[in-house]
């Protein structure tokens, strides 16, 4: 079993400006929940407790969400609101921790902020902007996975040719029923350099000698601290693998995908879905016929 996420959300999220101007991305909603609610659960769901956010400057907004709201509830209670109620307490048996990242420099510097609060025990990292959809196994598979092996497990996804750019991309020989066993990852290739089309989406298993790599790592792509340099190094000295995904992920963190998730999210919302799929119907009727 692993207790333990880390929630990277320190991020400036320009691809989704002006509305993270002054608000975090992670708390853009899908429908009616936070992005970062959607990674939380999935997390949550799979036995881990203990949650980390790694949050910077305009993110305080995270940790009210996660907190307790006492005149809310209170509120609710009152009005014998039973399902809200649920609702809004939901996590409240979680325990979240947060710590500040002070300036972006990068994913593998953000988790190494998770440093104090993880060594020792292998972790799960979850990149909210990856929306898993809900009810798919990703994760729960990737920990029986490096449980198993004790070793890191990163998620992949085939990515098209022209895709490659965006990702973390591996090379790795295939074990079959999915798995790769990593023997490098190379950060945002451009395609004539990628040496597959297997890309990195963001839910990692990590094991803790990633520290002892990201503290002496070198800024990388984009001038950043990058996780996937530091893997790189961590597959030259032991076994990482690879866990191909086939399901439905979403990147939330892009305008367009943002907008896919939305709509696939509220077709699958049962309060929402009869409507919302009339008047999607009718919309593209009226778009066809001009
Ligand atoms: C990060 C990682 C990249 C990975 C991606 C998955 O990039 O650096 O290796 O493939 O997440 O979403 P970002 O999307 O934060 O630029």
């Amino acid at each position: 079993m692993i207790k333990k996420a880390v929630f990277p959300a320190a991020g400036l999220g320009t691809r989704f400006l002006p509305a993270t101007k002054a608000s975090p991305k992670e708390m853009l909603p899908l429908v009616d929940k936070p992005l970062i609610q959607y990674a939380v659960e999935e997390a949550t769901g799979c036995g881990c407790e203990e949650l980390i956010i790694i949050t910077g400057k305009q993110k305080r907004a995270i940790e009210d969400h996660f907190d307790s709201a006492f005149e809310l509830e209170d509120a609710l209670v009152k009005k014998g609101k039973k399902e809200l109620l649920e609702m809004v307490r939901k996590l409240n048996h979680i325990n979240f921790a947060y710590i500040r990242q002070r300036a972006p420099l990068g994913l593998g510097h953000a988790i190494l902020c998770a440093k104090p609060f993880v060594d020792g025990d292998l972790f799960a990292v979850l990149l909210s902007d990856d929306v898993i959809s809900p009810g798919e196994t990703l994760l729960s598979g990737m920990i029986k996975l490096a449980t198993e092996k004790q070793a890191p497990v990163v998620a992949l996804e085939t990515v098209d040719e022209k895709e490659v750019e965006k990702y973390g991309i591996i090379k790795g020989e295939d074990e079959g029923g999915g798995i790769y066993r990593i023997n490098a990852l190379v950060e945002k290739p451009k395609p004539k350099d990628a040496p597959s089309r297997l890309g990195v989406i963001g839910r990692y298993i990590l094991t803790p000698d990633i520290f002892d790599i990201l503290e002496t790592l070198a800024p990388g792509k984009g001038g950043e601290v990058q996780l996937t340099d530091a893997l790189n190094q961590l597959a030259a000295k032991r076994p990482v693998y690879g866990y191909l995904f086939k399901g439905k992920r979403y990147d939330a963190g892009d305008k367009l995908g943002f907008l896919e998730a939305t709509v696939e999210l509220a077709l699958k919302d049962s309060a929402l879905s009869a409507g919302f799929r009339e008047f999607l119907i009718g919309l593209m009727k009226n778009e066809l016929s001009h």
